[in-house]
């Protein structure tokens, strides 16, 4: 890798944010990266050695074999050593950095009336009651717990309560439906659920506990009633000035199980003693989609996780000790974890966490935001941003954003005209974006630029993060050197990458694994360009990106085909203005049903009902037949060109049956119904 000097448009870090940069220019960036492969061991004992361990590690602070042809795959950081998350992102603030009274974050609700300030001792307290709730409810070191809750202060509250005490904390995104809320408590056999009674999402009230009871019903009829205690959130925004709930919810209660959360923690004591664990103990599990549908529980560990999300803030936004720090991410996704819950926190950062969305009450509600908090550091997804350039500059001109400094971007490819307005219009041209590229797997950033020191290409994730060691593959599992697009895999281990899948190594191994051994490979398509650029092409598995929100095919078919007059279904992705992808979904139905409005709407409502409003698919058309290979399989490569009206469809020899291709073209779906 040299100094890129290219004939691309480049944007050039400013040098005001050179200045007091932690890497404040290429060379500096290609020396540590340098080091990180070279010296590993020195590298992260530096980064280790800031946090707190109550025990020191007893081996190199990186093990692992990554190679599936020498034994089970493992990774290891810190091992022997004892420590607490907890401690390590509150306490040591608290106690040893003088950092008590600066503010954690400032919640700001769905509505602009609803807003909280809350410091960093006062975070700790509370953490440290629910701490003490739990612990009363039973729940041990090792038991996990689901948390599904919107973006209040109680949702991190829950989930370093549960770090405090060892606990195994998995956020379920209040977003997913009763079903998929179901699946994913069963299969981590939760012994508590964290939910609230309800929730204004824009103008829609939504009545989480009533979900969250029909997952648990869900749970018993499948004879997996893992769950003993329900702890439940009472929504200040849904309380009158009096206390009561407003009428328009009716909170379902069973008094055997249920338990208010204000009620309990009350009483709660302000002092927890955190519980010392090993450094290799499970910290969460957080659900993804897998390819073959079933959601994976990718499990983090404590002390990796804390070293990687803690040292990839730090450096990939540039922190520094007077930022106001913004992630729009829900937690309920990886974003949140990594980077408004633990990477800030292990910081000292202050942070907005923000419970609604982006066009409530009006348009201009992030801009308001940002003007409001004085924000320095933004970091958004390219939906958001496509969403919002519909709107045009009048919304932002309303607002002083002149407190930006840098602007972030994750959860798919940008695309150059998004890029562009983030860069231009967002950020008045001053302002690096850094389009970071990571999975819930990686645990935290590992293609990204870095503020001060990169030269900027529109659309690339740029280059590794330290201690990360990117290379393409073609499907022979060569290595590809210099200018070369195939398969995105990566060499080595960083300190934040997932341990395993929860309770099911096997196909741990097998999904990332087993292709290419020696490998973890992302299931990304990546292209590598004459200055070493790396630029995501986008999921080369049976994956879609809806929004930036990971789904599989599988998954909405299986959804699809619950319903009576299914017989089969297959789902490719379309390429959508504000989405970046959407659904499109082709079904064949069984013999003398009719396809029609009616029917097509019910199939909308069953995925929503069964995965959640983010994978209602855009289009649903009647197949009569779908293209098959002789032996059976579809070729999803024909569905996906029916579906943008590709008409040139290449080789057809392979199809059992060539003339279905006619046939499905000319039942296609021109705009959504
Ligand atoms: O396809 C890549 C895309 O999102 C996938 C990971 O999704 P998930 O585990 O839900 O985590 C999303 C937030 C980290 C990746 O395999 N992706 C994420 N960031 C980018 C991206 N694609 C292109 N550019 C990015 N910056």
């Amino acid at each position: 890798m040299v100094v890129p000097e290219s004939q691309d448009t480049m944007y050039y870090p400013p040098s005001d944010l050179q200045k007091d940069a932690h890497v404040a220019d290429f060379s500096s960036y290609l020396a540590l990266y340098r080091k990180s492969l070279e010296n590993p061991e020195a590298f992260w004992k530096e980064i280790a050695d800031k946090f707190f361990w109550k025990k020191p590690a007893t081996g190199p602070v990186l093990q692992y074999n990554f190679d599936v042809k020498q034994g089970s795959i493992y990774v290891k950081c810190m091992d022997g050593a004892k420590t607490n998350m907890c401690y390590n992102v509150l306490d040591r603030h608290v106690m040893e950095g003088n950092l008590g009274e600066k503010v954690a974050y400032y919640w700001e609700g769905n509505s602009p009336d609803h807003h909280m300030t809350i410091t960093y001792r006062q975070l700790l307290s509370q953490v440290c009651r629910c701490a003490n709730v739990l612990k009363q409810m039973g729940v041990k070191k090792g038991d996990r717990v689901s948390i599904y809750l919107p973006m209040i202060p109680e949702l991190v509250y829950t989930m370093l309560a549960c770090a405090r005490i060892g606990a195994i904390h998995s956020v379920v995104f209040a977003g997913f439906s009763s079903e998929s809320l179901c699946e994913r408590i069963m299969d981590a056999q939760s012994c508590v659920l964290v939910t609230a009674d309800g929730v204004y999402r824009g103008e829609k009230l939504i009545n989480l506990k009533q979900i969250a009871d029909e997952a648990l019903e869900k749970c018993r009829e499948n004879a997996s009633s893992s769950v003993t205690k329900c702890l439940v959130i009472k929504h200040h925004a849904l309380r009158t000035k009096s206390g009561a709930t407003c009428n328009k919810l009716q909170t379902p209660w069973d008094s055997e199980c249920d338990i208010w959360w204000d009620e309990v923690m009350r009483d709660s004591p302000e002092e927890c003693e955190p519980e010392w664990l090993d450094a290799e103990d499970p910290l969460f599990i957080l659900y993804t989609s897998g390819s073959t549908g079933k959601p994976k529980g990718v499990l983090h560990t404590i002390a990796g996780y804390l070293l990687y999300t803690s040292l990839t803030f730090k450096y990939v936004f540039d922190h520094h000790h007077d930022d106001v720090y913004w992630c729009t991410a829900d937690i309920g996704w990886i974003t949140g974890h990594s980077y408004i819950t633990y990477g800030p926190l292990a910081n000292g950062a202050t942070s907005v966490l923000f419970e609604g969305i982006p066009v409530h009450p009006h348009v201009g509600r992030f801009w308001e935001i940002i003007e409001k908090y004085k924000v320095t550091k933004f970091y958004t997804a390219p939906t958001a941003i496509r969403l919002l350039m519909k709107y045009g500059r009048e919304p932002l001109q309303k607002y002083d954003l002149s407190s930006l400094r840098i602007l972030g971007t994750v959860g798919e490819p940008i695309n150059p005209e998004a890029w562009q307005w983030y860069h231009g219009v967002v950020g008045q041209g001053r302002c690096p974006v850094v389009d970071t590229f990571w999975q819930t797997e990686t645990g935290g950033h590992v293609l990204t630029p870095l503020p001060a020191a990169t030269p900027l290409k529109p659309g690339s994730a740029t280059f590794p993060f330290f201690g990360v060691e990117p290379t393409i593959l073609n499907e022979h599992g060569e290595e590809l050197e210099g200018e070369a697009e195939g398969y995105l895999v990566f060499r080595r281990p960083w300190p934040g990458i997932m341990r395993t899948v929860f309770q099911n190594h096997e196909r741990f191994e097998n999904t990332y694994f087993k292709k290419f051994p020696g490998f973890y490979v992302t299931g990304d398509g990546c292209r590598r360009d004459k200055d070493g650029y790396y630029w995501i092409t986008g999921r080369i598995d049976d994956m879609l990106n809806v929004s930036g929100h990971l789904m599989s095919t599988a998954e909405v078919e299986a959804a699809l085909t619950v319903h009576q007059a299914v017989a089969e279904a297959a789902v490719v992705s379309r390429p959508h203005k504000v989405k970046g992808e959407c659904l499109y979904c082709f079904v064949t139905l069984k013999h003398s049903r009719e396809f029609n409005r009616t029917l097509v709407d019910e199939l909308k409502r069953l995925v929503r009902e069964r995965i959640g409003p983010i994978a209602t698919p855009d289009f649903i058309q009647n197949a009569p037949a779908l293209p098959k290979t002789r032996s059976g399989k579809i070729m999803r490569r024909i569905l996906r060109q029916i579906a943008r009206n590709e008409k040139d469809m290449g080789d057809l020899s392979t199809l059992a049956d060539p003339k279905v291709v006619e046939v499905l073209f000319s039942h296609r779906c021109e705009a959504a119904p």
